[in-house]
């Protein structure tokens, strides 16, 4: 449900609330220590053709704005808080995603490094979808990068949350678990869905599937948790959110990405 517009560039729809402003300022806004989780996605200085943001600055001034962007979330986030940063690398920059990561380092401790799998050949199968690229030196790209950081480096998750059934169900027995359900690890396939427009992946370049967000989420274990996406695009990370029954804050400068997020969350129905 949409509720009116507050002010220009601020909506509120169900536990959602997106602006549309420069993610610096909207953070600065923010309370210290207010958020459970942040799970984001920041343009990855690789020339991606975004509606207004211009994606290829100098590398210098690119990494120094991430690790600007890294000590704001570290702000926002309570002292047990996680962020969770999706970015991906090219065969011509293969350094960059490690590089945003190192760059997150100064106020943020790496906890866990997960390997999202878009698409995935197995024998003669291949399960998902992948941009092919036409090149004699670089293999296809098919994944990318989720670095998971705390404050400390040792905050509990919940690991069960995200789990998967035991193969050898003699296992459950012999290792004394109370459940069939064992830790999933950190490689994560996690295909698009197959879509035939670009209105379908909602007019955005560069979304990433609604599961990566909600397993972010579901893996911090929270009850009722704040979720913060401060590079929203399309409002993936917020319909997670709503999915899941949290609440969320998003922030996109894009005005029509956020018009259209604001539009895709108030067709999302409620967890
Ligand atoms: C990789 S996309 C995020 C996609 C998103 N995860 C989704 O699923 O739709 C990065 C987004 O950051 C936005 N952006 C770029 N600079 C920004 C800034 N300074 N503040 C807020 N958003 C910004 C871009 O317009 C783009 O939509």
């Amino acid at each position: 449900m949409l509720d009116k517009t507050k002010a220009p560039g601020e909506w509120t729809i169900g536990r959602q609330r997106i602006l549309q402003t420069d993610c610096l300022t909207g953070l600065a806004e923010l309370a210290a220590e207010s958020v459970d989780v942040c799970v984001t996605s920041p343009p990855y200085n690789i020339g991606i053709a975004y509606r207004s943001y211009a994606d290829r600055l100098p590398r210098e001034q690119y990494l120094e704005w991430m690790a600007e962007v890294g000590l704001a979330i570290a702000r926002v986030l309570k002292p047990e808080g996680s962020l969770f940063l999706n970015v991906g690398s090219t065969g011509n920059d293969p350094w960059i995603a490690s590089d945003v990561a190192d760059a997150m380092t100064r106020d943020l401790v790496l906890q866990n490094h997960i390997v999202w799998v878009k698409s995935l050949s197995i024998g003669e199968d291949t399960l998902g979808h992948f941009k092919p690229i036409t090149s004699d030196r670089f293999l296809n790209n098919n994944h990318e990068a989720i670095y998971h950081f705390t404050k400390s480096g040792r905050v509990a998750i919940d690991r069960l949350a995200v789990g998967v059934p035991f193969k050898d169900k003699s296992n459950i027995a012999r290792w004394g678990h109370a459940r069939d359900r064992r830790c999933a690890g950190n490689v994560w396939f996690l295909p698009y869905q197959t879509v035939k427009s670009r209105a379908q992946k909602f007019d955005h370049p560069a979304g990433f599937p609604v599961e990566l967000p909600e397993r972010c989420i579901r893996l911090v274990g929270v009850a009722d948790p704040l979720v913060l996406d401060p590079f929203l695009g399309a409002g993936t990370t917020l319909v997670a959110a709503e999915r899941l029954g949290a609440r969320g804050i998003g922030f996109e400068i894009d005005p029509d990405y956020a018009a259209r997020a604001t539009a895709r969350l108030a067709a999302t129905p409620t967890g």
